[in-house]
């Protein structure tokens, strides 16, 4: 496993992370500690030091089992969390400096941790990214040693660019074989600013592993099932914002490319094959999926011929549909 250094926080960090959304869960069903512990027990005989989770994940079960593994590891683990989603309408007026102090000491205390690594703000509404209160709230818990640094969670490239005038550490992004937008307006100006990039939904919601099909059937309280149209939170979130057919038929076509059924190293793979990003966080919901992905950090760069195939399939059937919405 190689390492990377995350933008200003200048920690060295595993460049294959872990995500942590379904850790213990399979997306609904009961959270079962058991196959959680054995996820990270992976990641870390895995060499990954970097825990990407929020305080809404798995109604906080998700940052207590982590605080718990961490807690008999100190020291191997840089934990990024993430906090707003817990407001109640989840709008911009709702943002106060008192909701996010209150978030943090919640996290401190479910994590059982006197310090959070990296804070990030979870994909709030649009104005906040312009918000001088909250990012002097977010300096005070800084100064006050409760969090050592700050970022933001972003859905659109521009709420990045509009946080890149605060002093933040990091921005978590969606970036993807089918979500190129990241890697030309907004890397260059994070690595000017020294931000490093967290990016998540790598294999677009598990398109991108190469095993899906059409006919596939999600459960009803996976988001896959019930949020393809943005029901709940921001439809990019599930499978990218690809339709979902649409998603399979390129994946298919990836899967010629580089003639593999096996997609989701190459996917992560060519993530990394980008300098700015700091660290990539594919989510598993077993350890095995963990194990099959971290193949990526031994794989060899793709080639140029290979990079220009994917970038002519995200513009011949994507970049229309992608591009304009985030
Ligand atoms: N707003 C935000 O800040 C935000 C939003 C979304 C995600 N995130 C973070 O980003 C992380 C990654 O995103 P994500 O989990 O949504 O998407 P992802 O990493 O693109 O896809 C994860 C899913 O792909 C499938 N999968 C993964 N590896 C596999 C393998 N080797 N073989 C077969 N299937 C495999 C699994 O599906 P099954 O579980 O069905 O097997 C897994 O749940 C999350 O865990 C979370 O930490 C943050």
């Amino acid at each position: 496993m190689k390492n990377r250094v995350l933008g200003k926080t200048g920690a060295v960090v595993s460049e294959i992370g872990l995500g942590t959304w379904q850790l213990g869960t399979r997306w609904g069903e009961d959270f079962n500690k058991k196959e959680a512990m054995e996820i990270l027990k992976a990641a870390e005989e895995n060499d990954i030091t970097f825990i990407d989770t929020a305080d809404v994940y798995n109604g906080g079960k998700s940052e207590e089992t982590i605080g718990e593994y961490v807690s008999a590891h100190p020291d191997k683990f840089f934990i990024t969390t993430k906090c707003g989603r817990r407001l109640q309408p989840h709008t911009a007026e709702n943002y106060t400096p008192e909701a996010v102090s209150g978030f943090i000491e919640d996290s401190l205390r479910r994590m059982k941790l006197e310090k959070l690594d990296l804070v990030l703000l979870h994909c709030p509404p649009t104005p906040v990214f312009s918000r001088d209160d909250i990012f002097a709230e977010l300096d005070r818990q800084k100064k006050a040693g409760k969090i050592a640094d700050y970022g933001v969670s972003i859905e659109k490239v521009s709420e990045g660019i509009a946080a890149m005038d605060y002093d933040i550490s990091a921005i978590e992004v969606i970036f993807n074989m089918f979500r190129m937008k990241p890697a030309s307006d907004l890397f260059p100006v994070a690595a000017e600013k020294n931000v490093g990039i967290i990016a998540r939904v790598p294999l677009a919601s598990g398109i991108l592993t190469g095993r899906y099909t059409k006919d596939k059937v999600f459960g009803a309280k996976d988001h896959r099932s019930y949020n393809r149209e943005g029901a709940s939170f921001d439809k990019g979130e599930t499978f990218s914002g690809v339709p979902y057919e649409l998603g399979i038929e390129c994946a298919e076509e990836l899967k010629k490319i580089f003639n593999t059924e096996d997609l989701a190293p190459i996917a992560i793979r060519w993530i990394l094959m980008h300098p700015e990003v700091s660290v990539v966080i594919p989510g598993a919901s077993r350890a095995e999926q963990l194990i099959g992905n971290i193949r990526a950090a031994s794989l060899p760069e793709l080639s140029k011929e290979q990079m220009k195939a994917v970038s002519d399939l995200y513009e011949r059937r994507l970049k229309e549909i992608i591009h304009p919405q985030w």
